[in-house]
Formats: C-alpha cells, structure tokens, sequence
C-alpha cells in the first residue's frame, strides 16, 4: 500500500509555478491576480479560502480577497461579479461555495466571464468539458487527476466507481475518468444517494472516488483488494482533543481500508491540497490566455 501524499505533490506544483511567476517579474511582465469573494462567515469556507489566498501569495500570485456581509443581495453580488469581470488586472475570479440561501448560486456562476472561471463551474467550461474541449476544470477533479498523473496510476479499461454526483466533483470526475486520453479510457459507474447495491458495485471496482462528504462510509468489505482509493470528504467533526474543537474526517475508513488498497489518499493532506494546486494551475493558465503567450 502506498499513501498518496497530496502535500507533497501540491508542494512541487507550487514550487514550477512559483519559479514561472518569477520569470515574469524578471521579464517586467504583470504577475497572475487571483478574485477570492467570500460572502458571510461559514467557519470551512472562511479556512478554504484563506488558504488559497495564503496559496497565491506564497508563489508570487496577486490576490484579490472579496469579503461581503451575509445580507448582501443576489443584485448586488452580481453587481460584485460583474466589476471583476471588467477589470482587466483580474485573471482568475473564484466565488466561494455555498453562497447564503436567498441568493441563487447558478445566477452568479452564470455571470463569471469564462475565461475567468478558474472553478470550471460556469455552463461553458462545463459544456466544454463533456464535450472534450479544452476548459478549466474544477479545481478538485482537477487536482485528482494531477495526482493520478503523479503517482502514474493505470486507468484505462478499470472500473472506477465515483461515489457522489455534485457538480464540483462527482459529476465532473466521470467525465474526466470516461473520457479518452491518459488518466481517462476507465469505465466508470457514477453513484448517488438512489443507488441500490452500492456495496457491491464498489467491490467490483479497480479505482474508487467517496465524494459524498459521510465521515468514514467507505468501509473495508466495500473495497476489492488492491483498489486505488480516492477521498474527497473533509467533513468537519468535534473533537473536544482539538483547540478548535473539531478535526477533519474523510469518507473513507482510512485504517482498515488502507490495508486492503495498492494506494490511498489520506485526510488531511490528500486531496484538499490538490485541489489548491488545481486552482492555481487554473489561475496561471488563464493569465497565459488572456495574455496571448505561450
Ligand atoms: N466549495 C467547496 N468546494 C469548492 C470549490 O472548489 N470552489 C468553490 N468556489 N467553492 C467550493
């Protein structure tokens, strides 16, 4: 067994990308600037975002942290969104999800400027996705398949079974494990909170992806022996040992399946990690469009 370490591999997708921002200084040239908009005080998003502003300092990125009161209207977010779009020094804009109930999320996913949708949520990065195209993958997926990528894992002709249909990761990581090209070519099975037989269909499976943010659900009799396991779950539990009271579980029962896989992610420093490294790569790669180079 082998644990997949997402620090690690994070940490040296941000050093190659901080050794290019570099560059760019040297060459005089604007450096990346990543919009964070962070609307009300949800305590997990408050950390999210934090860290990947803390992410884009560090590599030498601009970043443009967005703070606005829980109140503030669906009109006025859009108002928000829409100055970020005009403002040519803006590369990447990121709203930070979920946004407070009386605003409606697809309105304002709707109106980021696709080429600065470094989150892939809007409707013409995820048609472009399933289409095949080029686009900005969402930052989770994203990080997931650079993962895959590092640890060189088979995919092609494996079953893999995505446990979770969201559109910022389940949805969008069948598609990527689906679709042709290397780290892709699996057969994959897309579950949800509907399917039936749910255990058995991932003992069948080479590859496994929990996304469905249940502490510990993935057991070790759900797991063929060998399988790779990828979790997603950062689910916030109390525990009275922390000073903040709660540590963070993964969906996957980590000590017993571990030693039934071939490689596994851990919670933390798996997946979370990558996902920042997805999101800068995202950010870096729109800076490069919108500038016309190479
Ligand atoms: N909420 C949970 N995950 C994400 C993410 O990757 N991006 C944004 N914007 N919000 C999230």
């Amino acid at each position: 067994m082998e644990i997949m370490n997402g620090k690690m591999v994070s940490q040296s997708i941000c050093e190659k990308l901080k050794e290019k921002t570099n560059s760019l200084i040297a060459s005089g040239k604007r450096v990346p600037q990543l919009a964070a908009v962070l609307v009300g005080s949800n305590g997990a998003s408050e950390t999210y975002v934090a860290s990947k502003i803390k992410h884009c300092e560090e590599i030498g990125f601009k970043s443009n942290m967005v703070r606005l009161d829980e109140t503030i209207s669906e009109q006025e977010l859009m108002t928000t969104i829409e100055s970020l779009n005009k403002n040519a020094e803006v590369d990447g804009i990121l709203v930070q999800l979920p946004l407070p109930k009386h605003i409606n999320e697809q309105n304002i996913i709707n109106l980021i400027d696709p080429e600065k949708d470094v989150d892939g949520f809007s409707p013409v990065n995820t048609g472009r996705l399933v289409l095949g195209m080029q686009s900005y993958i969402p930052a989770t997926p994203y990080g997931i398949m650079l993962m895959l990528e590092h640890y060189n894992i088979e995919t092609s002709g494996k079953k893999a079974v995505v446990i979770g249909r969201s559109n910022i990761v389940g949805r969008p990581m069948s598609i990527l494990l689906s679709q042709a090209g290397p780290f892709g070519d699996a057969t994959v099975t897309l579950c949800h909170s509907k399917t039936k037989n749910l255990s058995s269909i991932c003992q069948e499976a080479d590859i496994i992806v929990a996304a469905l943010g249940k502490p510990g659900f993935l057991t070790a009799d759900m797991v063929k022996p060998g399988a790779v396991i990828i979790d997603v779950g950062i689910t916030r539990v109390p525990d009275a040992s922390k000073k903040s009271g709660f540590s963070i579980k993964g969906d996957v029962d980590f000590d017993n399946v571990s030693v039934k896989s071939s490689f596994i992610t851990p919670v933390p420093g798996g997946v979370g990690l990558m996902t920042i490294a997805g999101l800068l790569m995202n950010t870096y790669n729109a800076y490069l469009k919108r500038n016309k180079l190479p």
